[in-house]
């Protein structure tokens, strides 16, 4: 089995798993300019926090390469401006943003070197986000792993796995390491409405890896709960307020309130840099709001609602950090309070 890297860099331009053709197709795209990129971050082509944080630092280097900038100056009007058109694809990741910052952090650091040299510099760096990713997920995996028993059974929502990283994971990290650990676990998969990355995602990098799972509707969550056939619930995170408040896909409250009456602990699984100690409480996470179509008509033969309906279609939801009962980070993992 070929093993998966969900983005890199390679020739002269960014390769990248297209994930809205999964599961009936492992298409890679190649990417050569920056208006390409940005569409494919809007389509979800390539997603999920880290694989973004990825895409945007290999961005900025495609984005500068081929500048003609004479002077730094000029060299950081080009940077600048990159970085603000990748940064208005999708609001809610802090992990885009992070890859921004890193990359503008470089180029300053850099500011009195000869361009060509920045250029590398920053073509360094994207690969060194890209490096350090893929250890960062192994850690993550290792540390909570050790919460995972033998014969747990493990809710999750959306995808936190290679699709969502480079190549392991966050929360379905935890579950890959429990599994090479040799513990027998199984997997509940919410198919994670509207675009169901539960479905055509978790569920196909699950099967792949022969771990057990079970597709279930995202209304079944609760019902699967009071069967008492879940131990815990693992999710990941696209921004974590200083107070510990997470916003992560869409359903991931509904799933934390759930965990609270049935008294089942809720974990959340992110890097460090996913954290936005710039933000107090969630309240100040900004929330993407998606096209109705996608509610209204995406993975239906027919449109689903009248076209005259409205359509409320938040991408990402808050989880009040009363309901987290750990964040498990590369660093170790953090309990309450927060
Ligand atoms: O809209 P998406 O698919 O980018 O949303 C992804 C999620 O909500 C993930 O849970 C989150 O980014 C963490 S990925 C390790």
């Amino acid at each position: 089995m070929a093993e998966l890297m969900t983005i890199r860099w390679s020739k002269n331009g960014i390769t990248m798993i297209d994930q809205t053709k999964l599961p009936s197709g492992l298409d890679y795209i190649h990417i050569t300019d920056i208006r390409h990129l940005w569409d494919a971050i809007k389509a979800l082509k390539v997603r999920g926090a880290p694989a973004l944080g990825a895409a945007a630092a290999l961005g900025v280097y495609l984005g500068i390469k081929d500048s003609k900038a004479k002077t730094f100056d000029a060299f950081a009007k080009d940077v600048e401006k990159v970085i603000r058109y990748l940064g208005s694809s999708r609001p809610t990741a802090r992990n885009l943003f992070w890859g921004l910052e890193r990359m503008r952090d470089i180029a300053f650091r850099f500011k009195d070197k000869p361009i060509p040299v920045i250029k590398e510099k920053l073509f360094a760096e994207a690969q060194k986000v890209i490096e350090e990713d893929r250890s960062v997920c192994r850690k993550i995996g290792e540390y909570g792993a050790k919460l995972i028993k033998n014969n747990d059974t493990i809710l999750t929502v959306c995808n936190t796995g290679i699709l969502a990283t480079i190549d392991y994971g966050t929360a379905l990290g935890v579950i890959y390491r429990a599994h090479e650990d040799g513990k027998n676990i199984k997997v509940f998969a919410c198919e994670t409405r509207p675009l169901l990355q539960g479905a055509r995602l978790t569920a196909w990098e699950l099967d792949r890896k022969g771990i057990d799972v079970t597709l279930i509707c995202d209304n079944m969550a609760a019902t699967v709960m009071k069967n008492g056939n879940i131990s815990k619930v693992l999710a990941g995170a696209d921004r974590i307020a200083a107070n510990g408040d997470t916003a992560n896909k869409i359903g991931t409250y509904s799933l934390a309130v759930l965990c609270r009456y049935h008294k089942i602990p809720f974990y959340i699984a992110a890097p460090v840099s996913t954290f936005d100690l710039s933000i107090k409480t969630g309240k100040g996470i900004p929330i993407e709001e998606r096209p109705h179509s996608e509610v209204k008509e995406l993975f239906f033969k027919e449109p689903m609602a009248s076209a005259r309906v409205k359509v409320f279609n938040p991408a990402f939801d808050v989880t009040d950090h009363t309901l987290i009962a750990g964040i498990i980070t590369e660093r170790g993992i953090i309990k309450p309070p927060y």
